[in-house]
Protein backbone atom coordinates (compact mmCIF):
# COMPACT_ATOMS: atom_id res chain seq x y z
CA UNK A 1 0.00 0.00 0.00
CA UNK A 2 1.44 3.38 -0.96
CA UNK A 3 2.49 5.74 1.62
CA UNK A 4 -0.26 8.22 2.30
CA UNK A 5 1.38 11.87 2.72
CA UNK A 6 0.01 15.08 3.26
CA UNK A 7 0.40 17.89 0.71
CA UNK A 8 2.81 20.00 2.82
CA UNK A 9 5.00 16.73 3.07
CA UNK A 10 5.08 16.49 -0.71
CA UNK A 11 5.98 19.85 -1.20
CA UNK A 12 9.01 19.89 1.26
CA UNK A 13 10.00 16.59 -0.39
CA UNK A 14 9.94 18.05 -4.31
CA UNK A 15 11.08 21.87 -2.98
CA UNK A 16 13.24 21.30 -0.14
CA UNK A 17 14.00 24.77 2.10
CA UNK A 18 17.26 24.97 3.00
CA UNK A 19 19.20 22.15 0.81
CA UNK A 20 22.97 22.75 1.53
CA UNK A 21 25.47 23.39 3.51
CA UNK A 22 26.70 26.11 6.05
CA UNK A 23 30.31 26.83 5.16
CA UNK A 24 31.88 27.12 8.71
CA UNK A 25 29.14 26.51 10.08
CA UNK A 26 28.91 27.48 14.07
CA UNK A 27 27.68 23.64 14.64
CA UNK A 28 26.56 20.52 12.79
CA UNK A 29 24.41 17.67 13.76
CA UNK A 30 24.78 13.80 12.29
CA UNK A 31 22.65 11.55 12.42
CA UNK A 32 22.61 7.93 11.03
CA UNK A 33 19.69 5.25 11.63
CA UNK A 34 21.23 1.93 10.99
CA UNK A 35 17.97 0.06 10.10
CA UNK A 36 16.90 2.34 7.27
CA UNK A 37 20.61 3.53 6.32
CA UNK A 38 19.44 7.06 6.18
CA UNK A 39 22.16 10.09 7.08
CA UNK A 40 21.00 13.22 7.93
CA UNK A 41 23.23 16.58 8.31
CA UNK A 42 22.16 19.61 9.86
CA UNK A 43 24.32 22.70 9.75
CA UNK A 44 23.30 25.85 11.83
CA UNK A 45 25.01 29.47 12.39
CA UNK A 46 24.17 31.09 15.84
CA UNK A 47 24.31 34.77 16.22
CA UNK A 48 25.22 36.11 19.77
CA UNK A 49 23.31 39.66 20.27
CA UNK A 50 23.62 40.85 23.62
CA UNK A 51 23.87 37.65 25.23
CA UNK A 52 21.23 36.07 23.38
CA UNK A 53 22.13 33.45 21.06
CA UNK A 54 19.75 32.76 18.33
CA UNK A 55 19.79 30.62 14.94
CA UNK A 56 20.62 32.67 12.52
CA UNK A 57 20.67 30.33 9.69
CA UNK A 58 19.82 26.56 9.30
CA UNK A 59 20.82 24.20 6.49
CA UNK A 60 20.36 20.37 5.90
CA UNK A 61 21.64 17.33 3.76
CA UNK A 62 19.67 14.22 3.75
CA UNK A 63 20.30 10.95 1.67
CA UNK A 64 17.00 9.14 2.78
CA UNK A 65 13.47 8.77 2.05
CA UNK A 66 10.87 11.63 1.46
CA UNK A 67 10.18 11.68 5.01
CA UNK A 68 13.80 12.32 5.84
CA UNK A 69 14.13 15.18 3.33
CA UNK A 70 10.47 17.40 4.49
CA UNK A 71 11.44 16.72 8.24
CA UNK A 72 15.03 17.68 7.66
CA UNK A 73 13.83 21.28 5.63
CA UNK A 74 10.90 21.74 7.91
CA UNK A 75 13.17 21.23 10.89
CA UNK A 76 15.55 24.00 9.70
CA UNK A 77 12.69 26.47 8.86
CA UNK A 78 11.23 26.00 12.34
CA UNK A 79 14.88 26.67 14.10
CA UNK A 80 15.62 29.58 12.27
CA UNK A 81 15.33 32.72 14.32
CA UNK A 82 15.15 30.77 17.51
CA UNK A 83 17.20 31.35 20.69
CA UNK A 84 19.10 27.87 21.28
CA UNK A 85 17.06 26.90 24.32
CA UNK A 86 13.63 27.19 22.06
CA UNK A 87 15.20 25.37 19.21
CA UNK A 88 16.45 22.31 21.53
CA UNK A 89 12.87 22.35 22.71
CA UNK A 90 11.64 21.32 18.79
CA UNK A 91 10.19 17.83 19.00
CA UNK A 92 9.92 15.26 16.29
CA UNK A 93 6.28 15.85 16.58
CA UNK A 94 6.44 19.62 16.29
CA UNK A 95 8.15 18.68 12.99
CA UNK A 96 5.68 16.39 11.75
CA UNK A 97 2.49 18.70 13.01
CA UNK A 98 4.20 21.13 10.96
CA UNK A 99 4.04 19.10 7.79
CA UNK A 100 0.64 18.21 8.27
CA UNK A 101 1.16 15.08 10.19
CA UNK A 102 3.20 11.76 9.19
CA UNK A 103 2.26 8.34 8.89
CA UNK A 104 2.88 6.49 12.01
CA UNK A 105 6.22 4.70 10.60
CA UNK A 106 7.54 7.67 9.33
CA UNK A 107 7.61 9.41 12.77
CA UNK A 108 11.75 7.90 12.94
CA UNK A 109 12.12 9.60 10.04
CA UNK A 110 11.13 12.96 12.11
CA UNK A 111 12.86 11.38 15.55
CA UNK A 112 16.11 11.48 13.25
CA UNK A 113 15.58 15.35 12.26
CA UNK A 114 15.25 16.65 15.84
CA UNK A 115 18.16 14.50 16.95
CA UNK A 116 20.53 16.20 14.40
CA UNK A 117 19.42 19.40 14.75
CA UNK A 118 19.94 18.71 19.03
CA UNK A 119 23.74 17.39 17.36
CA UNK A 120 24.41 20.90 15.99
CA UNK A 121 23.22 23.16 19.03
CA UNK A 122 25.50 20.51 20.92
CA UNK A 123 28.03 20.78 18.84
CA UNK A 124 28.21 24.28 18.92
CA UNK A 125 28.11 24.04 22.81
CA UNK A 126 30.79 21.61 22.94
CA UNK A 127 32.99 24.17 20.64
CA UNK A 128 32.56 27.00 22.45
FE1 LIG B 1 14.96 6.23 7.00
FE2 LIG B 1 12.88 7.75 6.64
S1 LIG B 1 13.03 5.64 6.26
S2 LIG B 1 14.76 8.30 7.50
Amino acid sequence: MALEYSDKVREYFLHPKNMGEIKNASGVGKVGNPICGDVMVIYIKVEKKKEIEKIKDAKFKAFGCAAAIATSSMITELAKGKTLEEANKIGLRDVAESLGGLPNIKMHCSSMAEKALKGAIKNYEEKK
